[in-house]
């Protein structure tokens, strides 16, 4: 269980700070990005932060008023792109990150609990999310919070073959 002093809240656009945003994303994603895997937050601009924050919905997961992690979440209407994502009732997620040093706490399962919530409230039958399929330890990471394999997709930013994995929202 992550501690009892951090907190999950929306973006503030007007208040948080999008290149500390962006710097945590980079910091986190630096390990793939060492395996030659050129994951967009490996790499993106503030600009495309906000972009990608503003497609969905972007939370951070606070302590201290520092952001310590994130994670943007896609209603049902929002989650496009593959045939999976194109179902009305398949919710996604993406910029998932959690600073460094403070990973294998639970703050990442705390985030990724938080969106399954929103899901549900949306009415969601499925949350959906890709990885690249050379990221084995993020697909085990999934794989043991119920994500199963769904469909290969190839982005066309990224320089690596993404797993499309989807879990079911109803008990
Ligand atoms: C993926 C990521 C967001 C997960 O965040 P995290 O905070 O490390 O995740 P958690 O701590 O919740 O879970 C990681 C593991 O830590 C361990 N763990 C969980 N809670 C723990 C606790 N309180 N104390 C010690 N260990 C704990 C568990 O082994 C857990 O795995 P399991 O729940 O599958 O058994 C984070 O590793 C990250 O930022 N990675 C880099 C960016 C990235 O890969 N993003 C995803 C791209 S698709």
């Amino acid at each position: 269980m992550a501690p009892e002093t951090i907190t999950i809240r929306r973006l503030d656009e007007t208040h948080d700070s999008i290149p500390r945003l962006t710097a945590l994303l980079h910091r986190a994603y630096k390990r793939l990005a060492d395996m030659g895997l050129r994951f967009l937050a490996t790499h993106q601009t503030d600009e495309q932060t906000l972009e990608r924050a503003r497609d969905g919905e972007c939370y951070l997961a606070i302590e201290d008023g520092e952001i310590i992690g994130t994670i943007t979440y896609y209603p049902p209407a929002m989650a496009h792109g593959t045939p999976w994502y194109d179902r009305p009732d398949v919710a996604s997620l993406g910029q998932f990150a959690v600073e460094p040093a403070l990973q294998g706490r639970g703050i990442g399962n705390m985030l990724l609990d938080h969106v399954e919530s929103l899901a549900r409230r949306d009415g969601a039958a499925e949350m959906a999310l890709d990885t690249s399929e050379k990221a084995h330890h993020l697909i085990e990471y999934y794989g043991r919070h119920g994500y199963r394999f769904v469909e290969h997709t190839q982005w066309s930013v990224v320089n690596y073959r993404s797993v499309v994995m989807s879990r079911s929202l109803i008990e």
